[in-house]
């Protein structure tokens, strides 16, 4: 009896000695993002702007140092699963940051829902992910798709476009971007006529573009980003399309793209949760800490990247360290935080997504011109989210 009490007791205080120091060890942060493919700069832009925030704040989490495990997702939807196990079950990290593309997304956030891992999603819009998927356990630092092809509709409508035809890769976020757009544009007076699109990420845009000389519409709304948009914004104007219709997107059709677009991206109008010359001390901070440590400017994902950071050091600081131990209270902390960020302050929606306002910007040389709001505090309505 004596000897299996003393057993039990030494057991107990190894076990309590493991869990102190697993919470003194360093945090596992897994990194999913896309290295090669059409959205690789984005990923690179994500990880950059991410260790920026975590380097001013010297390198730790809630005061643990952090090791990083790094996977790249390759924008591929049907290795979504395994390459979120890797993360999940390999190296069993302790939050996950990612990704870039919605059906990628969609994979991770089942993973990250069924073994109860924090995600933070620092670009990836499906509307799914804070909507019917939506978790406890699950952020996102960037937008729903719905927001910015909403707030897009706004804009085109209030120039009195009454014809738009949306062109976009056919899937979850050319999908759903162009929805957010219908609807506000036809709230606005508009009609979408025709809905053109192509397999993601394919670039051959000819035939859709003498789609578009035949029809004529008042303006075309475009959903592409990364190599694609680069591409997609050279053709519009090699084809002459530039001067007879006006060409319209969600920001990300010029964000991180135009010093390969130049001339033919000048004048475009589009609207996005950021801007390059949002002038507030703020937000010059961000930009002028990036351009030392990096030597480049930063854009809409470097500024996600450094959100998702924001948002799991106020939960990280919060439980001074103890991600896991204190898994609730770190989550309630995420959740109530308003976020101090380049882009303006933002708080999250019930459901953890970012309630922000969306600014309308106009292409000038490099930059993205903040010209005025387009949608101020614009939340998505999280539809299907039960939590
Ligand atoms: C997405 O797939 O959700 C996505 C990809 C790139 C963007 C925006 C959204 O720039």
């Amino acid at each position: 009896m004596k000897n299996t009490l003393t057993f039990a007791v030494g057991a107990i205080a190894l076990a309590a000695h493991l869990t102190a120091a697993a919470q003194t060890g360093p945090v596992k942060v897994g990194l999913m993002l896309p290295a090669t493919g059409t959205f690789a700069a984005l990923g690179d832009m994500i990880e950059k702007g991410f260790k920026l925030a975590i380097d001013e704040q010297g390198g730790k989490l809630g005061g643990r140092e952090i090791q990083y495990f790094k996977v790249d997702d390759e924008s591929d939807p049907s290795k979504a699963t395994d390459n979120v196990n890797k993360l999940i079950k390999r190296d069993q990290v302790d939050v996950i940051i990612g990704t870039v593309h919605s059906g990628v997304a969609l994979g991770m956030a089942k993973a990250a829902k069924d073994s109860n891992t924090l995600l933070i999603v620092p670009n990836a819009g499906a509307d799914a992910v804070t909507g019917p998927m939506c978790a406890p356990n699950i952020f996102r630092s960037s937008f729903s798709n719905w927001q910015p092809g909403y707030a897009t509709g706004g804009v085109a409508a209030q120039k009195g476009y009454k014809k738009a035809m949306p062109l976009t890769w056919n899937y979850a976020a050319g999908a759903e971007t162009v929805k957010g757009f219908k609807e506000a544009f036809e709230k606005g007076g508009g009609k979408v006529t025709k809905d053109l699109n192509l397999p993601f990420p394919n670039v051959e845009f000819q035939a859709l573009l003498t789609q578009i000389a035949a029809e004529k519409p008042d303006v075309v709304f475009a959903f592409f980003a990364g190599g694609g948009a680069v591409k997609f914004v050279k053709d519009y104007d090699a084809a002459g399309l530039r001067k007879t219709v006006p060409l319209m997107g969600s920001g990300f059709l010029t964000d991180g793209t135009l010093e390969a677009q130049g001339a033919s991206a000048q004048g475009l109008i589009t609207a996005l949760h950021y801007g390059d010359e949002i002038n507030t001390p703020r937000n010059n901070a961000f930009r002028n800490k990036f351009a030392v440590t990096y030597k480049a400017n930063p854009d809409v994902y470097a500024l996600q990247g450094y959100d998702a950071a924001q948002m799991l050091l106020a939960g990280a600081n919060a439980v001074k360290g103890d991600v896991t131990g204190k898994r609730d209270a770190l989550i309630a902390a995420m959740r109530k935080v308003q976020i101090d960020s380049p882009r303006g302050k933002f708080t999250l929606s019930p459901q953890h997504n970012p309630t922000q306002d969306f600014y309308i910007r106009e292409v000038k040389g490099n930059y993205n011109v903040v010209t005025g709001i387009a949608v101020k505090a614009l939340a998505d309505p999280g539809r299907g989210c039960k939590m």
